[in-house]
């Protein structure tokens, strides 16, 4: 299942070069996720921010602003996206960066997500793009000051994920951060504890997990004791901060 990792790197500034090298895309997302990701009508579906919005019960901004706001105002040194997501929270970090000092990487598995993320950002040499595996990066250990991983884990089976959290852990300095937001189990209260386990049980099988368990308990050993945990919309949604 995990990817032999090629890094088919692409600075955003040759707007004209296409992302290159066949890559192969993992089974559970050519299973599960090839509406939603890889079928090439899927990226104009679903680009849309109010879809994106929507898909999130309306809680795109505040989740997209509770993950940036972990991070400085001005992104210094090099901060790293793990996965594209529709909407514009690719966008939102690019201007957070410095003129100077500071660098975005993306990295995503599709180099259709790649090519639709490259569309919607400016031109910018201080913008990378890379068809990357999260469960293989192919960046140097302590490499990066900020890390973020919007969305991902739920989407992949315990063993990839696994790995990707490791990979973050791997690549973020001594001192940076890693910032997770994702699902988790709602209060009892929320009736979408009832209402939403079907559907997401139906169109996301590996999601419930993190309805199960804590996203701590995939981490490796070292990085447990640094997490810190808030929810959001009656617990449906987690933000997990790591200082490492
Ligand atoms: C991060 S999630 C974002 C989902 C969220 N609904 C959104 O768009 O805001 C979706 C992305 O993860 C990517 N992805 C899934 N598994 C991956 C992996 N192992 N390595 C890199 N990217 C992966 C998919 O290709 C897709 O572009």
């Amino acid at each position: 299942m995990l990817q032999k990792n090629q890094d088919a790197c692409l600075p955003l500034q040759s707007p004209a070069a296409a992302i290159p090298l066949a890559h192969s895309v993992p089974a559970y997302l050519d299973t599960y996720y090839w509406w939603a990701y890889v079928h090439p009508q899927a990226v104009r579906v679903f680009e849309r921010q109010w879809l994106a919005n929507a898909i999130l019960w309306g809680n795109y901004a505040r989740l997209r602003d509770s993950a940036l706001a972990e991070f400085d105002a001005t992104l210094k040194g090099r901060t790293l996206q793990v996965a594209c997501a529709y909407g514009d929270l690719t966008n939102r970090l690019c201007t957070r960066l410095p003129e100077r000092g500071g660098t975005l990487d993306v990295v995503d598995v599709l180099p259709i997500q790649l090519d639709n993320l490259r569309r919607k950002l400016p031109a910018s040499d201080r913008v990378r793009l890379h068809t990357m595996d999260s469960s293989a990066l192919g960046f140097a250990d302590a490499s990066f000051d900020r890390v973020l991983l919007f969305f991902l884990l739920h989407e992949q089976p315990r063993e990839v994920r696994i790995a990707t959290l490791a990979e973050a852990w791997r690549v973020v300095k001594p001192g940076g951060r890693i910032v997770i937001v994702d699902y988790a189990l709602p209060d009892r209260a929320n009736p979408l504890r009832y209402l939403f386990r079907p559907v997401l049980a139906a169109l996301e099988p590996f999601a419930l997990d993190l309805w199960k368990s804590e996203i701590a308990q995939w981490l490796p050993p070292p990085a447990r004791a640094a997490v810190r945990k808030e929810t959001c919309f009656g617990g449906l949604y987690q933000k997990i901060v790591l200082t490492r």
